[in-house]
């Protein structure tokens, strides 16, 4: 039966869709996959924890999601929190009380991963000391105890949603951890121990909260894939953040890219049908590591001004530059995007010139290949084609007719170069500020 069920997907012409970060994350994935989810069935997160910032604007609502899924607020679709997610599950119980304070009823509509890895205390203390003794070298975390949960999770020594089932044995297992933590805080970095009891005590509360949710998410899938249920798998950072094919070391420590959906939420490769890129008309970075079109002058200003770039985890100011083309061109083959989405072309309204870097120059020589080397990816110059501005509002268009030529022919320009078409374009943060193609 296995054998045909990818055959049985098609026929009931069902909808795997992966909604996936094109650039170094904040491209509007949360935007995007609130519009999405009204036709979806299931929405899945499918790595990375409370790192991820994504905003929802709708009516006169705005909310930034961490852990829970894009798709609780449009439609009904079940939200589920994969094995591939760490989870801190008090920073868990605070977003949840804040989506039910909008009226949300999550019996029912909501699941996590019974083998999802939970960030502890311990981890977000590691994460702080380490980016201090990073020194110059730091990475920029967000500080959410990400890099050291996987650590956890990786040298098999994590703790899972399924251990806070018997809190006997996830005291002892915490307790363990602890040992050899505590020594590494007091020798390494000089800091104080951790104590074990209060960790605990900490937790208790939010462990009641969060046990009637956790399930066996990989069979709620697989039930749903053979039952032709649609399925949106939602990506958190960007393909450029992703630790084997992003700029390491200033990465994180997930798979954000297409593979990482796979295996974060236990869906099979084939069982995709879609896989979805989103970029900003421009392009933002938060935290260290290189970024070949950065605009350190008055335009990276307006767009940081225009496009009121902000991190939505951290507040910290996002670094601005224009849209590059090279990069957007290896997260399309990275992940085999086969539709993309542009979002806040509305922020380049009122640029005279608006540039896109079509190749690098690399030691005096061109390219259009996104190096692996971090260190070439700082000294790569940016090569840009430059675009008269269309010096109209194009906010709030929800019709692509209605857009100024001058956008159209540069949407068309990133089209051609990319060889994948645009299925949606944003011109504002609400839902209604949308054209769907
Ligand atoms: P995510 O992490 O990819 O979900 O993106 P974030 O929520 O961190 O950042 C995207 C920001 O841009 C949010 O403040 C959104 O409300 C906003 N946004 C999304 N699409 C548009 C758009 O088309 N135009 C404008 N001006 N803002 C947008
Ligand atoms: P969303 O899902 C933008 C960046 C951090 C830092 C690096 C490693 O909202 O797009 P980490 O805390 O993950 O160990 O930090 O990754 N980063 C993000 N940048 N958007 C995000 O998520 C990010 N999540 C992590 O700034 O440079
Ligand atoms: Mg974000």
């Amino acid at each position: 039966m296995e054998v045909y069920l990818h055959l049985l997907f098609f026929e009931k012409n069902m909808a795997v869709r992966i909604v996936i970060g094109a650039q170094w994350g904040d491209e509007g994935k949360g935007k995007v996959v609130d519009i999405l989810s009204a036709e979806a069935d299931y929405v899945v997160r499918y790595q990375g924890g409370a790192n991820a910032g994504h905003t929802l604007k709708f009516d006169d609502t705005t909310i930034v999601l961490h852990l829970i899924p894009s798709g609780m607020f449009n439609g009904n679709s079940k939200c589920i929190i994969g094995n591939g997610v760490v989870v801190d599950p008090i920073a868990l119980v605070e977003e949840l009380k804040e989506v039910e304070s909008l009226g949300v009823d999550l019996k029912e509509r909501f699941f996590i991963s019974s083998s999802a890895h939970l960030i502890l205390p311990y981890h977000k203390v590691l994460d702080k000391v380490k980016e201090k003794n990073r020194g110059s070298d730091a990475i920029g975390t967000t500080g959410r105890g990400i890099g050291p949960a996987y650590v956890s999770k990786v040298s098999r020594i994590g703790i899972r949603m399924l251990d806070l089932l018997d809190m006997a044995s996830l005291e002892e297992k915490v307790k363990k951890n602890l040992k050899d933590i505590n020594v590494a805080l007091k020798n390494v970095y000089g800091e104080e121990p951790l104590d074990g009891d209060e960790m605990i005590a900490q937790l208790k509360p939010a462990v009641e909260i969060v046990k009637p949710y956790i399930t066996n998410t990989t069979e709620v899938l697989h039930d749903a894939l053979e039952n032709g249920e649609s399925i949106l798998l939602e990506g958190a950072q960007g393909s450029l953040l992703d630790v084997d094919h992003g700029t390491y070391p200033y990465v994180t420590s997930s798979s954000p890219t297409a593979g990482g959906a796979c295996s974060g939420s236990g869906i099979p490769p084939l069982a995709i049908t879609h896989s979805m890129g989103i970029t900003k008309a421009y392009c933002t970075r938060v935290g260290n590591g290189p970024f070949p079109t950065e605009l350190e002058d008055a335009a990276g200003e307006k767009l940081r001004k225009n496009g009121q770039e902000f991190g939505a985890t951290t507040g910290r100011p996002r670094r601005c530059g224009w849209l590059d083309l090279v990069a957007l061109k290896y997260a399309i083959r990275l992940n085999g995007m086969n539709e993309l989405t542009l979002t806040k072309l509305d922020v380049l309204d009122d640029f005279e010139t608006i540039k896109v870097c079509t190749h690098y120059k690399l030691d005096g020589e061109k390219t259009t290949v996104f190096p692996l080397d971090t260190e070439h990816v700082e000294r790569v110059k940016p090569v840009y084609k430059s675009f008269e501005g269309w010096n109209t509002s194009t906010r709030n268009i929800s019709n692509f007719d209605d857009l100024p030529a001058k956008a159209k022919e540069y949407i068309s320009f990133i089209e051609s170069y990319t060889g994948v078409k645009f299925t949606i374009v944003s011109t504002g943060p609400k839902r209604s500020e949308t054209i769907i193609l």
